[in-house]
């Protein structure tokens, strides 16, 4: 029977290209869909850029973009990733597309209409100068328990400690220094805690093959009630207030779903996308079996959050969340800070053929949530033994006799031995198959190998290049040659999930056209092969380690600190150079850094420049003197006033190590308001 798959991936944040985690990602769910399409199903794989949230639209106004300019320039860097490592969605959508909005509006209404919607007002962060609620992150503080700097709103790095912003000593926001206040917003909330959603989430993770079990015993922790007698599973709450990136919630000018709320219906939004006016009657039908690829750290969004929604909206719910763990480069995990280990597009750019990464990681990968290691040394020596030594191997002794000796044909007859090896191979379809099936793919790839193993035993026995040699025994160099032939066929199939473009030069090769897995349990027999040419290179270990070198070592620049992209000049003309006469200048109380300038900038009025110089300037030195502002500056609310625009100065990239700060002083003569360029 036809199975009719519908498969995702976890969608990336748009906020950064690829990195090496991602790719595994792909690789798996790739690997298992391409199995799948091997076997005759019909699957609709797809994926899309998360692009909402806070931390999104503060990257993109740092970036100086709107967000869906920024979000735009992520998505268009995807495609050299996604061809490159051979990843075959068919389709990227976004989570900014129509489709995603149309969805997440009618999947709330219909929330709302079952009752599990609430409004409640709750106190939160706010930060004054940006005019925003503060998410977590963006609240920085002391650690309450150590009294540690510079902690963020949820938990310390330096002890540990777990605390809510709330909590944090003399609190500040990460966007603009502001101190935040407490201020109240009514937010909606998803009633998870209603006892229909319990009893259906219950029941729901727990029917079986539905979940891993490593995952359903992590999740079981959560239902119950606490010591209060109270459900766990808390409501959860899925607004956000404007200045959000997001989608607006129907009925309010101001609120925003949260952005796990639209991410999942964004796999919806793909497949719609995909589809178009199929789409409803697809997702529809029962015999879809949905599946989500993703990591262990985003579980409790896939098995508690994700089946609610599309439960109580009347839709279909996921057939299986496939967990996998976390990669690691050379047993250290990627850190955001210390950039993220190896660079996928670095690979593929200093020439490593992405088919070695796709069966490396696939042969480290089960089933099992279980973080998996790039090691380079590991990686040079699997792809060598494994693919070259055993696999290709096998084609490359065989080949050359065949079409040399035999004008190309195979024989048919292949002797006792040779027949009694191919049905081994063959007998294998099925419990590879399985391996597959459940994900098991370094089970599978160990099979495979065991079974090149026997053919390159196989190949040691008969020495096909001294049959070779001698007169008369042409038949038997025949049935070697074409027993190995064959034997390197089944194995390809076996190998096609995991190598597809290297299959794809076995299928012209070989001239069999697409191999199917059933393939594998039919015979070549009496056929003709094109001559061999060759398959796969060796990886070499200094070719490996250029992965881990800097790709263009940071010039040492006068002054410690790099120079920035480079600009054109139009960019440069867009900023608003004045010479300007401090009239007036003066400290600021409550603050040890600023220093309150009152400019002229040949505008007939004054200006109120908040400068972070007062370390270097007794405000009675400044009084009179020319310097240079930024007079086109957005301005900019402080705790102190409206600060109208920004004095140039100098001071070194390690401020601690080499303190100064030195005012721009232009030269006499210069007159206030005119223009520097
Ligand atoms: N945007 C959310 C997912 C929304 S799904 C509706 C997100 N994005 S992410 O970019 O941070 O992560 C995307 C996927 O990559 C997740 O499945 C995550 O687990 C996976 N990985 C992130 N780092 C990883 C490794 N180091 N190793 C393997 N996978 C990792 O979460
Ligand atoms: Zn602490």
């Amino acid at each position: 029977m036809t199975r009719q798959l519908f498969v995702t991936t976890a969608l990336p944040y748009a906020n950064g290209p690829f990195h090496i985690g991602h790719i595994m990602e792909y690789i798996q769910a790739d690997i298992w869909v391409r199995f799948q399409r091997m076997r005759g199903h019909e699957v609709k794989f797809v994926c899309a850029d998360d692009t909402h949230g806070a931390p999104i639209m503060i990257a993109a106004e740092k970036a100086g973009q709107t967000p869906q300019a920024f979000v735009a320039g992520i998505a268009a860097g995807r495609k050299a990733y996604l061809d490159g490592f051979h990843i075959a969605f068919d389709h990227w959508h976004s989570t900014d597309a129509p489709e995603n909005h149309e969805l997440a509006q009618s999947i709330y209404l219909a929330l709302r209409e079952q009752g599990l919607i609430a409004e409640r007002t709750i106190e939160q962060f706010f930060d004054p100068a940006k005019g925003m609620f503060l998410p977590d992150r963006f609240i920085k503080g002391e650690c309450p328990k150590c009294g540690a700097k510079d902690q963020y709103g949820d938990n310390c790095e330096a002890c540990g400690a777990v605390y809510s912003p709330t909590e944090l000593k003399n609190p500040y926001s990460a966007l603009s220094g502001a101190t935040p206040v407490l201020k109240t917003s009514s937010h909606f909330f998803f009633r998870l805690s209603d006892p229909r959603c319990i009893e259906f989430l219950q029941q729901w993770t727990q029917s079986p093959g539905r979940l891993q079990p490593e995952v359903l015993n992590k999740i079981s922790e959560w239902f119950g009630t606490g010591d209060d007698g109270a459900p766990k599973l808390a409501d959860w709450d899925i607004s956000r207030d404007a200045p959000y990136f997001g989608i607006r919630i129907p009925g309010t000018q101001d609120k925003y779903f949260y952005v796990w709320l639209d991410a999942p219906i964004g796999y919806l939004a793909a497949l719609k996308g995909l589809l178009g006016a199929g789409f409803e009657a697809y997702v529809a039908d029962p015999a879809v079996e949905q599946v989500h690829f993703i990591g262990k750290d985003i579980v409790t969004f896939h098995t508690l959050f994700w089946p609610a929604t599309l439960h109580f909206s009347g839709r279909k719910i996921p057939n299986h969340i496939f967990v996998h763990g976390f990669i690691t480069v050379s047993g250290e995990k990627m850190s955001k800070s210390r950039g993220t280990g190896i660079s996928p597009l670095r690979y593929l750019e200093i020439g490593l053929n992405p088919q070695w990464l796709r069966y490396y990681i696939a042969a480290k990968l089960n089933a099992r949530v279980e973080d998996i290691d790039f090691n380079a040394e590991d990686f040079v020596a699997r792809v060598n033994s494994d693919l070259v030594g055993k696999y290709v191997n096998i084609a490359s002794r065989a080949a050359g006799f065949i079409v040399k000796r035999f004008g190309g044909w195979l024989s048919a007859d292949l002797g006792v031995e040779g027949r009694m090896l191919l049905d081994t191979l063959r007998a294998h379809a099925d419990t590879l198959a399985q391996l597959y099936e459940e994900r098991e793919f370094g089970k599978a790839l160990r099979e495979v190998m065991a079974l090149a193993d026997r053919v390159n035993e196989y190949v040691d026995r008969h020495k096909p290049w001294e049959i070779a040699k001698r007169a008369g025994e042409d038949e038997a160099l025949h049935d070697v040659c074409s027993v190995c032939i064959e034997a390197f066929r089944l194995l390809t199939i076996y190998l096609k999930p995991v190598l597809p473009a290297l299959a794809a030069q076995v299928e012209a090769f070989l001239q069999t056209g697409p191999l199917e897995w059933a393939d594998a349990k039919r015979a070549l027999g009496r056929h003709a092969i094109a001559p061999y040419q060759h398959l796969m290179q060796r990886a070499d270990a200094a070719q490996v380690e250029r992965l881990f070198e800097t790709p263009e070592p940071p010039k040492p620049v006068p002054g410690g600190e790099e120079v920035a992209p480079e600009i054109v000049i139009g960019d440069f003309s867009k900023v608003d150079l004045r010479i300007a006469r401090i009239v007036d200048a003066a400290l600021v109380e409550g603050s040890d850094k600023l220093l309150r300038l009152t400019l002229d900038a040949g505008e007939g009025r004054l200006r109120n420049v908040f400068s972070g110089i007062r370390s270097a300037y007794a405000p009675e030195d400044l009084k009179g003197r020319l310097t240079v502002l930024v007079a086109n500056l957005a301005p900019r609310k402080m705790k102190f006033g409206v600060s109208e625009g920004m004095v140039l100065a100098a001071s070194h990239a390690d401020e601690k190590a080499h303190p100064g700060i030195f005012l721009l002083d232009p030269a006499p003569g210069a007159q206030p308001g005119m223009r520097v360029r």
